[in-house]
């Protein structure tokens, strides 16, 4: 349903004022922050959600949140709210090329000092998982061959539950294929009623987990990656939420270990603790 028709539908107004406190509120729990222009859409959004539970207006919808009633469900539906989760495979070929071909072989290179067979990658805001299971494919199909004795754990981590449940499914429709070479749909899906499912044995290296990356206490525990994929997310931050969440990753990532962020992203005024570095159409942030 269309954000016009949404509305229509809403009896409900969005006053400035509680704009600006329901704002506040999610900009407190996840780093997303909707500038002023944006206020139609959090109404639009949010409209459909208060008239699903009876609520009689928008400031009794944000008493209701911040009573905690029923908070945990209700926290899940305000977080597929307020975020978008447009992605797919094969996203931005560019930077799985430079995975492949010049930070894995180099990330092999110095184990063979460390003696450590196993690469750790995340894929924070992985949304439904086209992205992690696009790793996973790269390194059945191009990694294990060339480097047999190597071993992967992909983690896939996202604030939206549902987003998560698809990811752990593993089921896709034609959208998300849309980029993908038709030769890992060939070799790695299997087609049923129009949908495809993503093979047992990419999906066996590949886990999901609900993960707020603006959560401080949970970021704690997401330690020594050697790649990091944290794209198109950054953009829904404010410049404090983006330091905040590029310097925990930073903390997440092994040295040696890189960053990749969005096509549009970029680290400029944000940090100066990685190094910048440049590949065909694409660049990688490295902790030395
Ligand atoms: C546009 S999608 C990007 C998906 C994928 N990384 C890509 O580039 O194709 C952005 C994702 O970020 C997630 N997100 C937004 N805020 C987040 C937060 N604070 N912590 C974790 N994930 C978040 C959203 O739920 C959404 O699935």
């Amino acid at each position: 349903m269309s954000i016009t028709s949404t509305l229509a539908r809403s009896q409900h107004k969005l006053s400035d004022d509680t704009f600006r406190q329901l704002r506040d509120y999610i900009y407190t729990l996840t780093g997303i922050y909707f500038q002023n222009n944006k206020k139609y859409l959090l109404e639009g959004r949010l409209g459909k959600r208060i008239q699903i539970l009876n609520i009689s207006s928008f400031e009794n919808y944000l008493q209701y949140i911040r009573n905690g009633k029923g908070q945990f469900d209700e926290l899940q539906f305000l977080y597929d709210a307020v975020t978008i989760n447009e992605t797919y495979f094969f996203r931005n070929e560019p930077q799985f090329e430079a995975f492949e071909k010049h930070l894995i072989p180099e990330i092999v290179q110095s184990r063979k000092y460390n003696g450590r067979s196993k690469i750790k990658i995340w894929s924070a805001a992985s949304s439904s998982g086209e992205e992690a299971y696009t790793l996973a494919m790269i390194f059945l199909d191009k990694l294990k061959p060339r480097f047999p004795d190597l071993d992967v754990e992909i983690v896939g981590t996202d604030i939206s539950q549902s987003v998560i449940e698809i990811a752990k499914r593993g089921v896709y429709k034609d959208y998300s294929i849309r980029n993908m070479p038709e030769y890992y749909l060939k070799k790695y899906f299997s087609v049923q009623d129009g949908k495809y499912h993503v093979h047992d044995s990419v999906k066996q290296f590949v886990r999901f987990e609900k993960q707020n990356l603006f959560d401080q206490s949970r970021m704690r525990f997401m330690r020594n990656f050697d790649v990091i994929y944290c794209c198109n997310v950054l953009i829904y931050f404010d410049l404090k939420s983006k330091v905040q969440v590029v310097s925990n990753l930073y903390n997440s990532l092994n040295p040696g270990g890189y960053l990749f962020i969005g096509y549009a992203e970029s680290l400029h005024g944000i940090s100066t603790a990685y190094k910048l570095i440049n590949f065909p159409k694409t660049v990688v942030y490295k902790k030395e």
